[in-house]
Order: C-alpha cells, then structure tokens, then sequence
C-alpha cells in the first residue's frame, strides 16, 4: 500500500464512542500497514480532563476488542507514540492555543480536522479554528452525520463550515460509500460492458436496498428521539447506495463527475405528495421482543425515550426515479432496529424471461437477481438457472460469486480506514457533495412534514421481527416480496 503524505489529525470529539470504536482503530491499522509516516501525529481532544497517559490507558483498552487479532502491543506503542490529548472546551476560544501551538506553522502539512462530535459544535469549532489561523491551505475537514435534521438546519450547518473551508476542503462522510461492496459494484457497473445493457427498466423489474440491525439504540436514546431512522439512515446511507445503482455512468472517476451524476439521481426521485406519504412510506417502532434468542425491551422502555414517543426504529419506502432509464422500476428501501438479523444488501431483480420454453422443468426457479451484500458478509452474486447434470432437461437456481477479492490476499479495508486515508490524500471522490445532501433532505422532508403533522403513531412491531406487516404490503401491492433468501 502506497505510504501517505505527513499529516496530522485532529480529532474532536477524541474519547467518543466514534473515536475508539471506528477512527483509533482505522489509524491503528494504517500504523500497522507501514503506511503513516513516522512524522505524522495523531491529536485527539476532547472535554475530559485527561493526561496523555490516562488517555491513551482509555484508548488501548477500549480499542483493543475491535482490532482483535491485529493487536499487539509492540504496534500499539508505535502507534500511541504518535498520539497526543488535549482536555479542552471546544467552545471557549482560548482552549485553542495549546492546539495551535501543538500543529505550528506548517502551510503545507496535510491537516486533517475531524469533527466526531454532536453538529451543534461543528459552527463554533469552526469559528474557533478560523479565528486561532489553525486553518491553512492543506486543511480539510471531515464532517460526520447527522448534518442538521431537516434542509434548514443542514444549510446553516454547511453555510457555518463554508465560512472557513472551501468546498473542496470539507470532507461529509457517509460511510457505506466506503464498504468494500460498494466499491465493488461501482467496478462492475463500469469495468465492465455486461451489466450495462442490462441496468435499466427493459430488463430491471425492481430494487431493494435493506440495511437491517439486531442492536435497539444502545443507550443513545436521546440522541434518536429527536433523529429517528429517516433521518439517521434512510435520508444518507439508503439514498447513497441508491444513487451509486441508479446513477449514469459518469465520464470519470473525478469527484464532481461521479457526485454530479449521484445528484441528478437525488433530483429525479419523484417528490412525495401527503398522499403518497400514507402510500409509500411505512414507519414502524418496535415493542418488546427477542433478538437472536435474547429478550429485549421495547423502544419506549430505552432509557431516555419518552412513554408516548413516535419516533420510528423502522422506515420502509417506494421509491420511484422520474428517468427513461428508471421510469416504472420501484426502489424499496427499508432499514430498522431490533431486526432478525444484521443485514445489509442491494437486490437488484431482473425481469422474467419474456417467453418461457422449458414449461415444468422451470419450477423452482426464480427470474435473475444480483445481490450485493455488506453484512454480515462482504459479497456480490448473480443468480441465474442452468441445467441440473443428468437425463431430464431440469433446470436448477445456481449462483455466480462475482467478488473476486478472495483471489486477492490483501487484508480487506474498513470502512472508516478507506475513508480517513482518503481524506488525508485530499481524495473527495467518496464523500458527500453540499448540493447532493441538501437534494437528499429536500425529498425526505414532505415525509418528515407528513408524519410529524399526523396523529397516526409508528406502526408497532416485535423485536426480532422484519418490522410491520404494512412494510411487505408495500411491496405486494406491486405484486412483490423482499428478497428472503441468499
Ligand atoms: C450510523 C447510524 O450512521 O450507522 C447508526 O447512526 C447505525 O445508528 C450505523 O447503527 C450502522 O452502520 P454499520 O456500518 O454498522 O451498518
């Protein structure tokens, strides 16, 4: 793997959960790649009143059960050579100039600011680096989600940011952009002259993207009271992974020519009227149940979550692209809390064949369908029928595996670790444009109105189940089912 250029990364919002359960560990695996040069160093901050020693105590312990087999302490100290903490309050000014004086005066040093706390800092972090000059030309920011909770309050975020860094300095993460699959199928899409052809409503019948969890809310209860799955998934991840399926081949792999292509998809995604809320959209919320065998609460018996809240665990959604290439194919999306299982795929259903000529010897099969999985595991495969060996003409459902990194030997990238060396080398290909989140907000907003303006409630469901009855009515309306199987 290519070394990166010298940086350093400040990251605030250092000893949160982000921080030791994705970022450390991203950093600790490029340490242990030999790809960080020896000068780079590693700023994290936070509101604790922390030693350095104490911290990193804090970062090795927490960290280690997500790097599993990759640590060993003779790394993690060269990795934790490169840390330093600063306890501050990010929103007194003159906490700045310890940080200051830790970075000095190198203009043409990558510097790297991550934001991992909650977006009601993001302006004032902003305004504090601007005002300390901590900002130089080869700084970039990195922004996580959510950014705002409607268009407005995303607007006044960006413009807050937009003050001090230029567009191509800041970096919004979204980061199922950055899972393996992903990648893979932008590779197939366009390395290949196979599927194109075939990537349109001639031969696509529908597709269903599901990211699925078995976890409820974690103890971030009052963080998803006012967030809920529309916001924190379906409006970013979902919409994202739609646009990379949906979205024209662009002319090059340049930044602006892919995110410009994602953003003309987020622009023809017909626009929900209150009607088509209460016909397209299921939200659901769930109630007591068992996940993988172990009883769990319900959603309002989180710890703080109101007794009458409706806030939903579970969205489901039509979705439909208003394109000669899409015109008819329905997207569903659906993502929820306290599902059976941790799932995350893109079904893509081709259509029947238009006349069938092996009568009985086709029962059992099903039309083609790609499936790009990124939990639990990591996969592409293409179904298709062929001919079962023997005498009779019987023809048999078989899949093609089409990812093919289990023919290479390099260790599969996170995520995050993908991400952050992205950010570092200056790479915006993979991050989330102004005008493409603002275009996501505008088409989820009618939702938002629609339900926060209804007395109906969130449809309840059972922990454990796949969410409410009305999220697969959805789908046999249109004579439809969401993918069951492998
Ligand atoms: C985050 C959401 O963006 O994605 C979380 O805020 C969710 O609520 C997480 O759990 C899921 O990510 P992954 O990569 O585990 O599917």
């Amino acid at each position: 793997m290519k070394t990166l250029p010298d940086f350093d990364m400040v990251l605030f919002g250092g000893t949160g959960d982000l921080a030791m359960r994705k970022l450390l560990p991203a950093l600790y695996q490029q340490v242990r790649a030999g790809t960080v040069p020896q000068g780079s160093r590693i700023l994290a901050a936070a509101r604790k009143p922390l030693s350095r020693e104490a911290f990193l105590e804090l970062a090795e312990t927490t960290c280690r059960p997500f790097l599993g087999a990759d640590y060993d302490a003779d790394t993690w100290r060269a990795f934790a050579a490169r840390i330093s903490y600063f306890p501050m309050d990010v929103q007194a000014g003159a906490s700045y100039g310890a940080l200051g004086a830790a970075l000095g005066l190198h203009p043409d040093r990558v510097r790297v600011f991550y934001y991992s706390t909650s977006p009601d800092f993001f302006a004032t972090i902003s305004d504090h680096l601007g005002a300390a000059g901590l900002i130089t030309e080869a700084s970039r920011v990195v922004v996580e989600k959510p950014l705002g909770h409607d268009l407005d309050s995303s607007r006044e975020i960006n413009d807050a940011v937009g003050r001090h860094f230029a567009e191509r300095q800041i970096f919004r993460i979204d980061h199922y952009l950055g899972k393996e699959p992903v990648q893979n199928l932008l590779a197939l899409r366009f390395g290949n002259v196979l599927f194109e052809p075939m990537w349109r409503r001639e031969w696509v019948q529908d597709v269903q993207i599901t990211v699925a969890e078995q976890l409820g809310v974690e103890g971030r209860g009052d963080f998803y009271e006012g967030t809920g799955a529309l916001r924190d998934m379906l409006q970013n991840h979902l919409l994202q992974l739609l646009c990379i399926v949906a979205m024209e081949p662009p002319p090059s792999s340049d930044p602006d020519a892919v995110r410009d292509e994602k953003l003309k998809v987020l622009r023809s995604l017909k626009p929900f009227t209150p009607a088509d809320v209460a016909a397209r959209t299921v939200r659901g919320q769930y109630k007591a149940g068992a996940v993988a065998g172990a009883p769990v609460a319900g959603y309002v018996e989180e710890p703080g979550v109101a007794p009458g809240s409706r806030t939903e665990t579970f969205v489901a959604v039509k979705a439909e692209i208003e394109t000669w290439r899409w015109a008819g194919v329905p997207f569903f999306l659906r993502t929820g809390k306290r599902m059976p299982e941790k799932l995350a795929e893109i079904v893509i259903n081709f259509r029947q064949v238009p006349h069938a000529i092996f009568g009985e010897a086709t029962q059992g099969t099903r039309s083609n369908r790609l499936i790009i999985r990124m939990q639990p595991d990591e996969s592409m495969r293409l179904h298709l029928v062929a001919k079962q060996p023997g005498d009779a003409m019987a023809l048999h459902p078989v899949h093609l595996n089409l990812d093919f990194s289990e023919s290479f030997r390099a260790r599969r990238l996170e995520a995050y670790e993908r991400l952050l060396m992205d950010a570092i080398r200056g790479r915006l290909t993979l991050f989330v444009r102004r005008d493409e989140q603002e275009a996501a907000w505008r088409w989820v907003e009618p939702i938002l109105e629609s339900w926060a303006a209804s007395e109906d409630r969130p449809k309840a469901y059972t922990a454990g189940s796949w969410g409410p009855a009305a999220s697969s009515a959805l789908l046999s309306r249109d004579g439809l089912a969401w993918n069951e199987e492998d």
